[in-house]
């Protein structure tokens, strides 16, 4: 298997707005994600970091350039083809976690899974079981959704997210409605995820998020502007805690030298 699994490449995203207006809002993007990498892509408000993932991740159709998942130009898929791609290879995690009201936790972790149709039902049941007792909800899991935390419903949408066993995770703000605690905890678990080898890129505006990181991007009008390497952190060194306040003062320092 090839080590880039995302390659984009020149690639523009003009959106219509109103009658006769264009708003061009990706210029010319060229990147790499490797896989097993944990990115992250910061910058300020509009400058067209959801759009960035969307387009990558097939959720939104690029107007020009390419995008390459696995050597594959996800340009010439159907839309059916894109949608089987996001369901059983990608796994998504946002801001607002979207889950259907109607289901219970449980039912909304193996929904996505009966969906795939490519496993057995007992086989999603099992897993769906396996993950949410790995993120420490199985005690609720037949609860509605009104009757879980915010930290609690975010790590639905993970097991959501990983029922597929997807190999890239695509996550939008996925702390932005967390306090601190509740965002360490889903750091600890994306970590985790990552280190067994599932490529994880997060758009954030949180330092936090970034200093876990392994590479930052920073986005200002549509661009790419900087690039910072941080390398792999290891949340169970002994120095950990030591480690993390050094990256945090280093991407701040970045932060500052981009004007952010
Ligand atoms: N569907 C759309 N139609 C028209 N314009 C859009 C659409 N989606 C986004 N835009 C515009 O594209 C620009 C970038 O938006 P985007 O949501 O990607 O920014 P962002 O970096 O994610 O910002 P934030 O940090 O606030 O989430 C904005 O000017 C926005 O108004
Ligand atoms: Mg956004």
């Amino acid at each position: 298997m090839s080590q880039t699994i995302v390659e984009v490449n020149k690639l523009n995203k003009v959106f219509k707005q109103g009658k006769n207006q264009k708003v061009h809002v990706l210029k010319d993007i060229d990147a790499k994600i490797e896989r097993g990498e944990f990115l992250s892509i910061m910058g300020p408000s509009g400058s067209g970091k959801t759009t960035f993932l969307y387009n990558i991740s097939g959720m939104d159709r690029m107007t020009s350039g390419n995008v390459l998942l696995n050597g594959e130009e996800i340009a010439d898929k159907s839309e059916a083809e894109l949608a089987k791609l996001r369901l059983t290879r990608m796994g998504f995690i946002f801001q607002d976690i979207y889950l259907l009201r109607n289901l219970n936790l449980f039912d909304n972790v193996i929904y996505t899974g009966y969906i795939a149709k490519n496993r057995k039902k007992e086989e999603i049941d099992e897993h769906a079981n396996q993950l949410m007792k790995r993120m420490g909800i199985d005690e609720i899991k037949s609860h509605d959704i009104t009757e879980a935390s915010g930290g609690q419903l975010q790590r639905v949408g993970i097991c959501r997210a990983l029922i597929n066993e997807p190999e890239i995770i695509f996550g939008d703000e996925p702390t932005g409605a967390l306090n601190s605690k509740a965002t360490e905890e889903i750091l600890n678990i994306l970590l985790d995820i990552n280190s067994e080898g599932t490529t994880i890129v997060l758009v954030t505006h949180d330092i936090r998020v970034a200093a876990r990181s392994q590479r930052v991007l920073f986005m200002i009008d549509g661009e790419i502007r900087a690039e910072k390497q941080l390398g792999k952190f290891n949340k169970e060194a002994i120095d950990s805690n030591e480690q993390l306040t050094k990256r945090e003062e280093q991407m701040n320092q970045w932060l500052k030298q981009n004007g952010f």
